[in-house]
C-alpha cells in the first residue's frame, strides 16, 4: 500500500482526496497497489471537509512521518513550497507538486535534488491536460520545433467573452474570478505570469533551457479592447493569450503575449475556459492538446496520475525528461531580435497631415504597412488601426517610442503580434 500526504487540503487538495477515493478500483489495479491519502495540512483545522482523512497544521507531521511514501505538494507560493518539497526530497520522500511558480523558478535545482527520488508536476502546466506526459514521453524522440498554446483559461474564458457576446473588460474579469478560475492575484493571469509560468517548465522540457520569468517576454491581455477585436473579426483572426516556445536556428524564443491568429487555425477555435497546446516535433509533425486547464477535478487528476505512476515505477525518468544537455548550443533569443508581424492601434486627433505624419515614422523604422483602417473615435480622434509586414521587435518598439511623444497622439498606441 502506497500512503500519500497532501500539504494544502484546498479545491485540488480535496480533488485528490476524493478522487483516490471514488476511483480506487481503476487507481489500485492500474497502479498495481492500494493508495490512500493518510494525512493532510491545512490553515484552519476549523473546517470540516469530510473527507476521513487525519488533518494537522504543522507540515512536519507530514515531512517527519515515515510511513507517508509520497508529498504531494499543493501549497502555492514559490519560496514556502521549496522549503517544503527540499525536505520532502531529503527524507526520501517522492514529490507531486502542481505548483507552476515553483517550477518556473527552481525545476534545475529541484531536477538536481530529485535524481534518484521521483519529483512529478504534470498538473503544473494545463490543468488535466497530459502534455508533460506528451513531451516528456510521448514526443521524446523529436527536436521540438515549437510550443505554442493557450495555458491560461481564464484569459481565453475573457477573451471569448469580449469577442463573442460584445462584453466589457472589466464586467468579464469579475465573472471569471466568481467562476474560480482566476489565480487569487488575477493580475497574474491578465498579465501573462501564470502562462509564462506554464511555458517555461515546457520549454526545459522541449530544449532544456533555464530561463526564469524575468528573462522572457510576458505582456497581458490588459489592453485589448472591442476596438481591437472589431479589428481582428474584420480581418479574419481571434485574439488570444498564447505562450510560444520556438526554435531559430540554435536560439529559442519564448515569449507570453496576446496574439492575432488566423480563425482557421485550431488553436483560434478553443474558447471558454479551456487550454488547448499544439506542438511540432520534427518526425510527428503537428500534435494538439485540448481539455481542462483548471479546475479542482481535473487537476487533481493529473495530480493521481503522478500518484499513480510513482506507485507503480518507483523513480525512472528524469525529472526534466534528460541527463546531459540535449541540444548543446541552444541559446534563448533576446526579445529585440523577434520577427513578427504586428497589429496597431493608435488614436490620433484626426486632421490633416496626421497620416503622413505615422506613415513616415513606419517608413523610417523599416516596417511596412499591410493593411490600415480609420475609426472614428470621437468628434475630433480616431483609431487607425495599422497591420505591418514581418518587422523586427526592436524596430516595432522605436518606432512606437517615437509615436507616443507626437503632439496629435492621444495615448500610447497599443501593440498586439499577428502569429
Ligand atoms: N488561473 C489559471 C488559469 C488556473 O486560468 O488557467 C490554472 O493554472
Amino acid at each position: 500500500m502506497i500512503k500519500v500526504g497532501i500539504i494544502g487540503v484546498g479545491t485540488v487538495g480535496t480533488s485528490v482526496a476524493q478522487i483516490l477515493k471514488d476511483n480506487a478500483d481503476v487507481i489500485s489495479a492500474r497502479a498495481g497497489t492500494d493508495i490512500v491519502v493518510k494525512s493532510g495540512v491545512v490553515k484552519n483545522l476549523n473546517k470540516d471537509r469530510g473527507l476521513g482523512i487525519v488533518l494537522t497544521d504543522n507540515v512536519d507531521d507530514i515531512l517527519n512521518d515515515s510511513k507517508i511514501d509520497i508529498v504531494v505538494e499543493l501549497m502555492g507560493g514559490v519560496d514556502e513550497p521549496f522549503e517544503v518539497v527540499k525536505k520532502a526530497l531529503k527524507s526520501g520522500k517522492a514529490v507531486v507538486t502542481a505548483n507552476k511558480a515553483l517550477l518556473a523558478y527552481h525545476r534545475y535545482e529541484l531536477a538536481e535534488l530529485a535524481k534518484d527520488i521521483a519529483f512529478e508536476y504534470e498538473a503544473s502546466v494545463a490543468g488535466g491536460i497530459p502534455i508533460i506526459n506528451a513531451l516528456r514521453d510521448g514526443l521524446s524522440a523529436n527536436h521540438i520545433e515549437s510550443i505554442m498554446g493557450i495555458m491560461n483559461g481564464t484569459c481565453n474564458y475573457m477573451m471569448t467573452k469580449m469577442t463573442n457576446e460584445g462584453v466589457a473588460y472589466d464586467t468579464i474579469l469579475k465573472e471569471s474570478q466568481e467562476l474560480g478560475y482566476a489565480e487569487a492575484d488575477p493580475s497574474f493571469d491578465v498579465g501573462g505570469y501564470d502562462a509564462a509560468h506554464k511555458l517555461l517548465i515546457l520549454a526545459s522540457i522541449a530544449y532544456g533551457i533555464d530561463a526564469k520569468p524575468e528573462d522572457i517576454l510576458i505582456e497581458g491581455i490588459e489592453n485589448v479592447t472591442q476596438d481591437d477585436i472589431a479589428f481582428a473579426k474584420e480581418f479574419g483572426y481571434a485574439i488570444k493569450l498564447l505562450g510560444i516556445a520556438k526554435k531559430d536556428g540554435n536560439e529559442v524564443e519564448l515569449r507570453v503575449h496576446a496574439c492575432l491568429i488566423k480563425q482557421e487555425e485550431m488553436i483560434a477555435k478553443i474558447d471558454g475556459v479551456m487550454n488547448g497546446i499544439s506542438v511540432i516535433g520534427d518526425k510527428v509533425g503537428e500534435t494538439l492538446y485540448y481539455g481542462p486547464g483548471a479546475g479542482g477535478d481535473a487537476t487533481a487528476s493529473a495530480v493521481v496520475a503522478n500518484i499513480i505512476d510513482i506507485a507503480r515505477s518507483g523513480k525512472s525518468t528524469p525529472m526534466l525528461g534528460f541527463d546531459k544537455p540535449m541540444e548543446a548550443n541552444l541559446t534563448l533569443k533576446p526579445t529585440a531580435d523577434i520577427k513578427s508581424k504586428y497589429y496597431l492601434r493608435v488614436n490620433v486627433s484626426d486632421k490633416a497631415g496626421v497620416l503622413a505624419k505615422i506613415t513616415k515614422i513606419f517608413e523610417d523604422n523599416n516596417i511596412s504597412v499591410e493593411t490600415m483602417l480609420q475609426r472614428p473615435s470621437s468628434e475630433d480622434s480616431a483609431n487607425l488601426l495599422i497591420s505591418t509586414h514581418t518587422a523586427i521587435e526592436s524596430d516595432i518598439q522605436n518606432m512606437i517610442k517615437e509615436i507616443e511623444v507626437l503632439d496629435f497622439v492621444n495615448s500610447t498606441p497599443v501593440m498586439i503580434r499577428i502569429v
